[in-house]
């Protein structure tokens, strides 16, 4: 890797992420513990998280390079230890930060879905099409679709997207939308049937994909609990809203305590800080196959 670190400037802080820029081409990314419901960022981190995250879509990213050309540079190298010093950042930060190639965003996000579930049932059931594409009568909450379907939204600053139809994101985004629906669906067909091997159903997920040196490639964070709908095969049943391998219990306690989602939100109690770690450690382990790392848990 050619890249030299000058000067590391921060410029961005997402719901989930801290932005660097190295050089212009380059930017490190640094996956923080925080968790967002409803959009709103919550007081409490869920320590580890950000390790599943970065690691999770670090897994899929390796997976799919055969299929997509993707933002990762790296997130081994000697050069991330070398940038957290730079930065001033503890060493354990290691296994939340990659360095990626630096895209130009495509302003949509590209959303499969294979089950009825969240927006996509909400809007279901009230005119029978997701996103413009008409479906079958008669669908049920959590049901499989015939075949996976290509459900654009917009990418909004205040976190409300809206899904929109797939000639409103061709203006978005020009012609390039035939290659990322190509591409979007390509990489759920894959993950769905490894994750299927594994008991896990990947209801709908969202990737994001940007362009470097003229060149589509994938970006962001890849099949993570925070970007799809994951199940448990043995939890689906048609009809219910099946628990999902993320932040499940925060919302349930969240919906619980009668928040109207707006902020000020309430204090997390520390069971389920501990009970939604639990739940993103367990699918880090189920979708990689891989142990869970054998030091303590680290805050950031
Ligand atoms: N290779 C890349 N080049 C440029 N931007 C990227 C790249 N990969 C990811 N991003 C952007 O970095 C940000 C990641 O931060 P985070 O996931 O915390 O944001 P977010 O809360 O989803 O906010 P946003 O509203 O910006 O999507 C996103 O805006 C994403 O589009
Ligand atoms: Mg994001």
């Amino acid at each position: 890797m050619s890249l030299q670190i000058k000067k590391v400037e921060h410029i961005a802080s997402g719901k989930v992420r801290e932005i660097y820029a190295l050089d212009d081409k380059h930017l490190a990314i640094i996956t923080t513990d925080r968790i967002s419901a409803y959009d709103v960022v919550l007081h409490e981190q869920i320590p580890d998280k950000g390790r599943v995250l970065n690691q999770l879509s670090l897994f899929w990213t390796e997976m799919f390079s055969s299929i997509t050309s993707t933002h990762l540079m790296t997130a081994t190298n000697q050069k991330i230890t070398t940038l957290l010093a730079e930065l001033g950042k503890p060493s354990w930060l290691q296994d939340r930060t990659m360095i990626v190639r630096r895209a130009e965003m495509f302003p949509i996000e590209c959303i499969v879905r294979s089950y009825l579930a969240g927006s996509a049932w909400r809007e279901y059931a009230a005119n029978g099409q997701i996103a413009g594409l008409k479906l079958p009568k008669g669908l049920q909450l959590a049901e499989k679709l015939p075949h996976p379907i290509f459900t654009p939204s917009t990418k909004s600053k205040d976190g409300h997207d809206q899904n929109i139809t797939f000639e409103e994101a061709r203006r978005l985004v020009g012609d390039a939308i035939d290659e990322l629906a190509r591409i979007s669906l390509e990489l759920y067909i894959q993950a769905a049937s490894y994750a299927e091997a594994r008991g896990v159903i990947i209801a709908d997920t969202k990737f994001e994909f940007g362009i470097v040196d003229g060149q589509i490639v994938l970006a962001d964070e890849v099949l993570t609990p925070d970007s799809s709908r994951f199940w448990y095969e043995k939890d689906w049943l048609l009809g219910t809203n099946p628990p999902s391998l993320d932040k499940q219990f925060v919302r349930d306690w969240l919906d619980a305590s009668g928040w109207n989602h707006t902020p000020p939100p309430p204090k997390l109690p520390n069971e389920i800080i501990q009970a939604t770690r639990m739940r993103y450690i367990e699918a880090y382990k189920v979708l990689t196959g891989k142990p869970w790392f054998k030091d303590d848990i680290k805050e950031s």
